[in-house]
């Protein structure tokens, strides 16, 4: 049995990738967080949820904040993957619209996923398209990083993954994991 579980959940694939990216750099057991049960994960010492990131949520996030209760005693971390550069402003907003609740004392770390609007569902293509509208009417030296990326790369398919990005927090869950 492993010791560590790596969770995710990916509607385009980039977070798919570092999950699994994650779970080989760890030794780690992958999970796709779909009628996941906490029972499932009574044998693991650490938690990964990956998610990536819509509207600031980071997708799944839900399924760690209802079951901590029923984690106890397991270190758990997350892993917001979005369009945003991986600047500290994006990290600190990361947290402050995810570590809520029971996941206030819980480590957040950041990679930059993918984008691309033509593989986007028709709704999510039409609430990018308006929020795009919305900002390239301003003066781009107003913008927040998050909605310049946002205006910069409109039409163009990034794929930003790299598993370097993923070093914090794979030394982090390292580090945890040595003997005290
Ligand atoms: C409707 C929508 C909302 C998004 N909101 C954000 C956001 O708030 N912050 C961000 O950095 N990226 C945002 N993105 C970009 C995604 O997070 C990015 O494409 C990421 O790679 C998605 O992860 P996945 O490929 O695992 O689904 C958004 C994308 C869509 C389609």
């Amino acid at each position: 049995m492993k010791r560590i579980a790596v969770i995710y959940q990916s509607k385009h694939g980039a977070t798919k990738r570092y999950a699994q990216w994650l779970a080989e750099a760890l030794d780690a057991d992958l999970y796709e967080n779909k009628r996941l049960k906490p029972r499932d994960l009574a044998a693991y010492e650490a938690i990964i949820l990956a998610g990536g990131l819509f509207a600031t949520g980071i997708k799944g996030i839900s399924f760690l904040r209802d079951n901590a209760a029923a984690l106890p005693g397991k270190r758990l971390y997350c892993l917001g993957v979005g369009a945003s550069p991986a600047e500290p402003e994006v990290v600190e907003e990361l947290k402050k619209n995810n570590a809520k609740g029971a996941l206030a004392d819980v480590a957040f770390f950041y990679a930059r996923g993918a984008w691309d609007v033509q593989a986007m569902t028709p709704i999510d293509r039409a609430m990018c398209s308006m929020l795009y509208k919305s900002l390239r009417k301003k003066e781009p030296r107003e913008l927040p990083l998050w909605a310049k990326a946002l205006v910069d790369c409109w039409d163009q398919k990034n794929d930003w993954t790299d598993r370097a990005n993923l070093m914090p927090l794979i030394n982090r869950v390292l580090k945890d994991s040595q003997p005290q």
